[in-house]
């Protein structure tokens, strides 16, 4: 293709980050995923004009769609689920380069068609293309995939030069330590690790990253990350939903595999792990490691435990009566399956020692919020509330992954009067107001850190071990337990008794996130 021939939006990709020729193909083009997040998010690399000048999605499914209603079907995906609306002229440009291909996920003949529409791109393009396999299908279909993409030799297509294949693979990563690190052999049988981008979206927000140059951008923050004057940290991601449609799977599942494992434990190894020597993936992914190996298994008799579970009942959340747990469609009756989980780790490092870290993750709770809390030392009393009965409120730092991203720092000062009185008030950043409200998508920037070879911002195959290591003993102990010992909450409260009672011995309370 002449550089003539190219549209306008599309030309001169190099500039920003340098992808080279790239053919996606998504397994499971046909799902939800991929019209809600995928393709709207690959639309708006486009529109960025960061996809490469020689680009091709080619969608992979059971289903038989044709190409052109495949394209019809992008499209709207992309007219209903973008950020930003629908460029006809782009469009026009990159709606031809979009196709299908129906195949079975266990049928060889169907790689092998795979592989021969790739040869005719590059035959007609006169140059290679760098393969980029998307597996955004239900797990049950990661291995089949996986091993013919080995079989039919489209793994190891370019493998020795800079245009190697990779393969981003969606979560769930296993369900335990065993099948997580079956799953990593099944992979690395047939892909290098190099290869390899096991996708946790939660790394691709903003703010997640920004947790990186909140710590190591400004100098005034470092001095005082540790034991010295931390005195705990508190880690919450809460939805106010319920499972909704997902129930049949969600059950199968729980909070501590959805959540916990992945989302809270990355943001756990990224606020408390060593600075790296560099921004180098490896550098930063073996901080990230460290940390997580660093972590005390966790207590887990019935006294003294270090966990709590619990399922919503039914309340009101934003005013309005949601249904319990149990009458949620698609959940049996003997459900034992928590929505909410709360773990109180310790970090056995020469910075954590002794600082108690908090986290919890929900639904059906008060509101939705991510967020960090950096909770640090109460200045002595002597000056201020000496003699009164309450003491100064600790400094917090508070770093918002989600809604309202952002950071705030809770400091005492002064009420204005002619007494000395004081009181706890916020130095607030607000992303949106700093920066503007059209930040790229988590999607955007993983799909575009992939192109480039870029693995920082997803897990390694080490890492998700690590943390299924912590997880695994607290679900078999769940499941020994059954429904014994599973509390209850209030849709629309902040969690069970028990939980507040995680944190009562070490004279701690959650927070209650009001921004
Ligand atoms: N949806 C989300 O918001 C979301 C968020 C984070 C992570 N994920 C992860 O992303 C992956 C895809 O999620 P999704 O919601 O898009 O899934 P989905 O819509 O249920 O399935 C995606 C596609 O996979 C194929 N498929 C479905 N069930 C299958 C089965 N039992 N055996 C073989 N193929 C099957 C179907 O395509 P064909 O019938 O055309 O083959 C379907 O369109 C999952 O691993 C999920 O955990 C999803």
């Amino acid at each position: 293709m002449e550089d003539s021939q190219r549209h306008p939006f599309l030309r001169n990709l190099s500039k920003h980050r340098g992808a080279p020729s790239t053919a996606i193909v998504i397994f499971g083009a046909s799902g939800d995923l991929t019209s809600r997040k995928l393709i709207p998010a690959i639309y708006n690399l486009g529109v960025d004009n960061l996809l490469p000048a020689d680009f091709f999605l080619l969608g992979f499914g059971r289903k038989d769609i044709p190409n052109d209603e495949y394209r019809e079907h992008a499209r709207s995906s992309i007219d209903t689920f973008s950020r930003r609306p629908l460029n006809p002229g782009l469009w026009d440009h990159l709606g031809p380069q979009v196709y299908y291909q129906q195949g079975g996920y266990d049928e060889k003949e169907a790689y092998i068609s795979l592989a021969q529409h790739v040869d005719e791109l590059e035959k007609k393009l006169g140059r290679d293309l760098q393969l980029l396999f998307y597996i955004s299908t239900p797990p049950q279909v990661f291995e089949p995939i996986l091993e013919n993409l080995g079989q039919s030799g489209l793994a190891k297509r370019n493998v020795d030069t800079p245009l190697f294949t990779k393969v981003i693979i969606e979560k769930p990563f296993g369900k335990d330590l065993n099948t997580a690190q079956h799953l990593n052999q099944v992979i690395l049988h047939q892909f290098e690790e190099k290869q390899v981008y096991r996708i946790d979206h939660y790394l691709g927000k903003e703010t997640v990253q920004d947790l990186l140059v909140h710590r190591f951008a400004n100098a005034i923050f470092e001095p005082i990350w540790n034991r010295e004057y931390v005195d705990c940290i508190q880690i919450t991601v809460a939805e106010d939903i319920g499972v909704g449609s997902r129930g049949g799977y969600y059950d199968q599942s729980g909070a501590l595999r959805d959540m916990v494992q992945n989302h809270t434990m990355q943001l756990l190894s990224l606020i408390a792990m060593e600075p790296p020597v560099s921004l180098d993936p490896e550098a930063i992914r073996d901080e990230k490691v460290k940390v997580l190996k660093a972590i005390q298994p966790l207590k887990l008799g019935a006294k003294d435990s270090d966990v709590v579970r619990a399922r919503y009942d039914k309340g009101l959340v934003g005013g309005n009566p949601v249904l319990g747990y149990l009458d949620e469609d698609g959940i049996p009756d003997a459900s034992a399956t928590e929505t909410y989980a709360a773990l109180r780790l310790s970090i056995n490092n020469w910075r954590w020692k002794g600082v108690p870290f908090y986290m919890r993750s929900g639904k059906r709770m008060a509101r939705r919020v991510s967020e960090i809390a950096i909770q640090f030392k109460r200045p002595p009393g002597i000056l201020f509330s000496e003699g009164t009965r309450f003491d100064l409120a600790p400094n917090t730092m508070v770093l918002r992954i989600q809604p309202d991203e952002g950071s705030t720092l809770l400091l005492n000062a002064k009420v204005p009067g002619l007494e000395t009185r004081t009181q706890p008030v916020k130095m607030h950043f607000h992303y949106e107001t700093t920066f503007g409200s059209n930040t790229p998508e988590a999607y955007e920037r993983l799909i575009l850190d992939s192109m480039v070879g870029d693995n920082t911002l997803f897990i390694r195959g080490d890492e998700t071990e690590a943390s299924w290591k912590l997880v695994t003993p607290i679900l078999d102990h769940w499941k020994e337990l059954g429904i014994h010992g599973l509390e209850q909450y209030s849709s629309g409260s902040w969690g069970p008794l028990p939980s507040e009672r995680l944190l009562w011995k070490n004279g701690h309370e959650w927070r209650r996130p009001g921004f």
